[in-house]
């Protein structure tokens, strides 16, 4: 086995033999030996267009996870090979989405509401899908085709206000807490949010919340954000009197309650770099970008609201042996662990993504 020094002078080898010819991209949740590989480190959105910046790149080497890497697919030139390092890092979120079970449901709600794909007298759809950028290419490419829109834990709530101009409703998936954070800050009533049951038929999801419904939820849940707390809170808070809690938007609902603050990766990071020197934080979300935070910034306290180490198991799947591997390929022509997106999904999908694009400001 190779040693970690080892690992990391090859990466520099194969990486300067390669020069412009690759671009490697790393998720904030990645661990600090894959980040300080990366031409670009950032959230989901920052690094879909951060992909767009090198238009000249033969491969783009994704640090992250499968549906970022398709993303990375659908938005760059065709001829641009995405690579993902280690093809089993997926996201468990993402995955609780299936295309089977979000089309029954879509079938089974236009036995409530009618013809879904047909506007009423005054132009509104019945129910627009939204997605979460968490989700698959043919998620994305169903959302596209029904006259929804993509949107990011950055732009969620601006996404949600177009989709109300298009539609009298939302179907919300996979997250059901983003989806419902978003909603409430928006003022959406709890009792206007039922939560789909794919397990049931339409007999057992509650037709009468449905008539009412605003945005119905689906049942996904992100594994670490959803292990975050009211009772950490309130410790953070007893034993650091005068600590600013930030927590992402994946995390329950009486957490975000219960916090400052909520808001995206990026968000997090900005709110860090923009306060006085002296702020003691406690962070909500994955451990490998609060530790990195906590480094970066020694003029500040900053810790996790989770006292047991949570990394985010899929994104920790990117190790750095895999990356060693797939340029120490690129460098001999071959391309490993290509993320390809069938033409036939990914019109569909890019209408989607372009739709939040044209949604932000
Ligand atoms: P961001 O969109 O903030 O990068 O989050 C992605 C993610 O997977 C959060 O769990
Ligand atoms: Fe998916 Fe959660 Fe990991 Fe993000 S942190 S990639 S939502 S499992």
């Amino acid at each position: 086995l190779a040693s970690d020094e080892e690992l990391h002078e090859r990466i520099r080898r194969a990486k300067q033999t390669l020069g412009e010819r690759v671009v490697i991209l790393g998720h904030f949740y990645q661990r600090d030996e894959v980040v300080q590989h990366a031409d670009f480190v950032g959230d989901s959105f920052q690094l879909a267009n951060a992909a767009l910046t090198r238009p000249d790149a033969e491969a783009i080497v994704f640090c992250g996870v499968h549906f970022m890497a398709e993303t990375a697919d659908l938005l760059s030139r065709p001829e641009q090979a995405v690579i993902l390092p280690n093809l089993a890092a997926g996201c468990s979120m993402a995955d609780m989405a299936d295309e089977a079970s979000v089309e029954a449901c879509w079938e089974q709600l236009a036995t409530v509401y009618g013809d879904l794909d047909t506007p009423d007298a005054d132009g509104l759809l019945p129910v627009v899908p939204v997605t979460y950028m968490n989700s698959s290419a043919a998620l994305k490419g169903f959302v596209g085709r029904h006259g929804g829109i993509v949107c990011t834990s950055s732009n969620a709530r601006t996404v949600l206000e177009q989709a109300f101009e298009r539609g009298r409703r939302v179907l919300f998936f996979p997250d059901q807490h983003l989806g419902r954070n978003t909603a409430k800050a928006m003022g959406v009533p709890l009792e206007a949010m039922p939560m789909w049951n794919p397990r049931q038929p339409l007999g057992g999801n509650d037709a009468a919340a449905l008539g009412d419904a605003r945005v119905i939820l689906w049942h996904g849940f992100c594994s670490v954000h959803r292990r975050f707390t009211v009772e950490q809170i309130a410790q953070a808070r007893r034993e650091h009197p005068g600590v600013r809690v930030i927590v992402h938007p994946e995390s329950p609902m009486p957490v975000v309650d219960a916090s400052d603050a909520a808001g995206s990766t990026d968000y997090i990071v900005k709110a860090i770099q923009a306060a006085p020197a002296g702020t003691t934080f406690a962070i909500g979300t994955e451990i490998n970008l609060v530790q990195r935070l906590a480094a970066e910034h020694p003029e500040h306290t900053i810790f996790c609201l989770d006292p047991v180490v949570c990394p985010c198991s899929t994104m920790y799947r990117i190790h750095p042996g895999y990356l060693a591997w797939v340029l120490e390929e690129l460098v001999e022509g071959r391309v490993v662990n290509r993320i390809q997106v069938p033409d036939a999904v990914a019109a569909d999908a890019k209408v989607a993504l372009e739709r939040m694009l044209r949604a932000l400001p």
